[in-house]
């Protein structure tokens, strides 16, 4: 026996205690030692029953992620857990904070369970590419049934523990030291003569309409294959016998473990947990956040403000006029009415969010005393710079000054005060109080606390945030711009608007780029256009099509017309008849003549297009490190989380294959189609997006 498994008995049970912090993952010292820890108390003589419970804040969170795609090493998981529950001593496992996965599956083994309140359970697996594969898809449903066992394992969630008992997951519920409340029911159990419970003894759960519920996960999925494959693993729990059951379990998780989804997945677990753990912030300590202003109660700025009122800071909002004041404090109200109805606050908290902690006025002396402020007035530099002036005449020393940008020069911004350390960007997504991704923007003269305090703020909101460096557009923002170019240039050459938004959603993208366009407003765009055409490179091809449209006062959704037709009260959009043919009209004008396009050329181009900016990104240093794009396009972008990420596409697909790609479209543009400098060099010495990952975490 090792380490990992302490080993005690009272009276006439044995306590085998996990310690593997911080999770008690089960790796293969876990495994061994209880394993060896199994055999000790079957030697013991006395001891009649056997109780499992782990040390710190979790039983048992699964197994060892980071072993996953290692050649496994006895004994294997399913192997033990059989073990377990074959013991002919009373198995019981007490469990408190998470039992997740393979956690679970080694408690779905032992006879009894009992947990504490506050515990979780789950089978998270297909967040990880994977099915349960330790029995967890045929002990379940013997619990619960076939539905709830499939709601469960497809979505992976963290049932509670009340709810666990009730679906028969849990025996008891006990507040008490999890040692303490395990052994006192294992005594009562032995006192009463109980019996060893096998779960694989009990009966199967009777048949469901196992067809439909496969199709219903598959297209809920968007593209994801192992909710879908789980379905299968629970009908073979069903329809088999136990042992022939788990071998189909232990078939289809082998095959899931090799594809490419579950290394996507995997990267993207571990990528969002590095993303805010950079190097120089090591021993930087943040500054004080308890009051926050925002300037401007726009979109933004009211998504910024429900976000921190939600995350317990006192907010003081500024906006020019008291008709705009109002209409501010009526969008942050809006938007925590929408919590109050999803059940995230009760009323009295609604109440006092709005009245307490949440101060507007029109008078920028307010700010005075709060520790940050996060400006969202209008995207024009002029206005963003007497903002800035105006707020370094009025903050408190040490009080950092953010802007929302999305794409101006922090470091100019940063010119229009006294104190440009203190200056830095925060570029929330919208709607700010729902998306997940927060640039941190870190300008030349930005101090490093003021970076650490930018992650804390992102942390105290729940968001995730990625360190970025000055450009136009900084990480997000400018791939974007290319891969949407790229779009358009395919538009040019033939691919209807449509065909491209079906292919990417094909490839797993929430919505296509065009859908999207409509979402944003098409007005957007086409100011930018208007802005930028002056500087514009003589080789740079935009197409104008869509500016007819615009012109014509259809700007998307808001309006019911844009690339797509909007009936009101539906969801979602019909083509819009016009845009063929404005776009037959620019080919004309233009000399092209439209040739096919396959999804799969389709999908191919937008992705090059991402994934060279992405490395021209890296290769400036505006991200540090490749995980960084991915997390940005994951959590900001819709970019499908099964593929982890462009950079890991890239890496999966093959860096030499993408760089041959881009290499063959720059014979017809090569303007465009400028390879990577990164990418080249990559290519050249055989190395992977991955492998610069791994050396910025050394
Ligand atoms: N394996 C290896 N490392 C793990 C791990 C696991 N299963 N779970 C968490 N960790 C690590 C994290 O990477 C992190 O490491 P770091 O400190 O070096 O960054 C550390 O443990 C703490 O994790 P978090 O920062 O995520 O801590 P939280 O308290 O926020 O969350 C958690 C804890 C809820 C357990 C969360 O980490 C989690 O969801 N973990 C994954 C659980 C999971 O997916 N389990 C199933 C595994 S697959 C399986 O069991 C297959 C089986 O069916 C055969
Ligand atoms: P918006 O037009 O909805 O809101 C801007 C608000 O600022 C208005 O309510 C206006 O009255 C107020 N304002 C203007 N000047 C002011 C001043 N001097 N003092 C106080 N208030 C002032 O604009 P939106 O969309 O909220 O954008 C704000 C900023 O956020 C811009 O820099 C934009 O680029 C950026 N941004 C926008 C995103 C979006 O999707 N809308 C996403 C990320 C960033």
């Amino acid at each position: 026996m090792n380490d990992k498994i302490a080993y005690t008995r009272h009276d006439d049970v044995a306590v085998l205690r996990i310690q593997n912090p911080p999770v008690n993952a089960l790796s293969h010292a876990v495994r061994q030692g209880l394993s060896d820890a199994m055999d000790r108390a079957e030697a013991d003589e006395g001891v009649l029953a056997v109780l499992i419970v782990g040390e710190g804040r979790a039983f048992i969170a699964g197994a060892d992620i980071t072993e996953f795609g290692k050649p496994p090493k006895e004994p294997h998981l399913p192997v033990l857990c059989d073990r377990i529950e074959a013991s002919p001593l009373l198995v019981v496992a007490s469990m408190h904070g998470v039992s997740l996965g393979g956690g679970l599956e080694v408690a779905l083994s032992a006879h009894y369970r009992i947990a504490q309140p506050t515990a979780r359970v789950g089978l998270p697996e297909v967040h990880l590419g994977l099915i349960p594969g330790a029995g967890g898809t045929q002990r379940l449903p013997r619990l619960t049934g076939a539905e709830k066992a499939i709601e469960m394992i497809t979505s992976g969630r963290h049932v509670k523990a009340g709810e666990a008992l009730d679906m028969g997951v849990l025996d008891r519920v006990v507040e008490g030291d999890p040692e303490a409340v395990g052994l006192a029911y294992a005594q009562e159990l032995l006192a009463e003569g109980a019996e060893r419970r096998p779960v694989s003894e009990m009966p199967a759960a009777p048949a469901i309409d196992w067809d439909a519920t496969y199709d219903a996960v598959l297209k809920k999925g968007r593209g994801q294959i192992s909710p879908a494959t789980a379905v299968r693993a629970v009908q073979a729990a069903s329809e088999l016998p136990f042992a022939e059951g788990l071998k189909k379990e232990r078939d289809l998780f082998s095959e899931l473990m090799e594809t490419d989804q579950r290394q996507g997945m995997i990267h993207a677990f571990f990528s969002e947990r590095a993303v805010s753990n950079l190097p120089e912030l090591k021993g930087v300590e943040p500054r004080e956040l308890k009051a926050i202003g925002v300037i401007g109660g726009g979109t933004m700025g009211a998504g910024i403000a429900t976000a921190a009122l939600l995350a317990g800071l006192v907010v003081v909002l500024i906006e020019m006029k008291d008709e705009a004041v109002a209409a501010a404090k009526g969008r942050i109200e809006g938007n925590l009415q929408g919590a109050l109805k999803r059940g995230k606050i009760s009323q009295e908290k609604f109440d006092a969010l709005t009245t307490q902690a949440l101060v507007v006025s029109t008078d920028y002396d307010a700010l005075k005393d709060v520790d940050l402020v996060v400006e969202a007035v209008f995207e024009n530099m002029d206005v963003k710079k007497e903002v800035f002036g105006k707020l370094d005449a009025v903050c408190k020393q040490g009080c950092v000054l953010a802007s929302n940008t999305s794409y101006l020069d922090v470091d100019e911004i940063a010119t229009a005060t006294s104190r440009p350390q203190d200056v830095i960007g925060l570029h929330f997504f919208s709607p700010a109080h729902v998306m997940k991704l927060l640039e941190v923007v870190v300008a030349d003269k930005t101090a490093p606390d003021v970076v650490a305090t930018g992650f804390s703020l992102g942390k105290a909101l729940g968001k995730i945030s990625v360190r970025a460096g000055v450009c136009d557009g900084f990480i997000g923002n400018r791939i974007l711009a290319t891969y949407r170019t790229a779009a358009d240039h395919m538009v040019l050459d033939g691919a209807t608007p449509f065909q491209i938004d079906k292919a990417l959603v094909g490839f797993g993208f929430a919505m296509g780029p065009f859908a999207v366009a409509d979402l944003a407003g098409l007005d957007i765009g086409w100011m930018t256009r208007k802005r930028k055409a002056r500087d514009r490179h003589p080789e740079e091809r935009v197409p104008t099509y869509i500016d007819k449209l615009c012109e014509e006062g259809h700007f998307g959704q808001k309006t019911g017309e844009g690339y797509y037709v909007y009936e009101k009260g539906k969801r979602g959009g019909t083509p819009n008849p016009k845009i063929a043919k404005l776009i037959a009209t620019e080919q004309a004008e233009l000399g092209i003549t439209p040739r096919e396009f396959s999804d799969e050329d389709i999908v191919r181009r937008y992705m090059c297009a991402m994934v060279n900016e992405a490395a021209k990104v890296v290769g400036e240093g505006i991200a540090r490190r490749p995980l960084d794009v991915d997390m940005t396009l994951l959590f900001g972008y819709g970019f499908p989380r099964y593929w982890g990420g462009p950079m890991k596409w890239a890496d999966i697909v093959g860096l030499d294959t993408v760089l041959a790609d881009i290499e063959c479209y720059a014979k017809d543009d090569a303007w465009f189609w400028q390879p990577a400098p990164l990418l080249k060099q990559l290519v050249a010495e055989g190395r992977t997006f991955d492998d610069l990952n791994k050396e910025a975490a050394k």
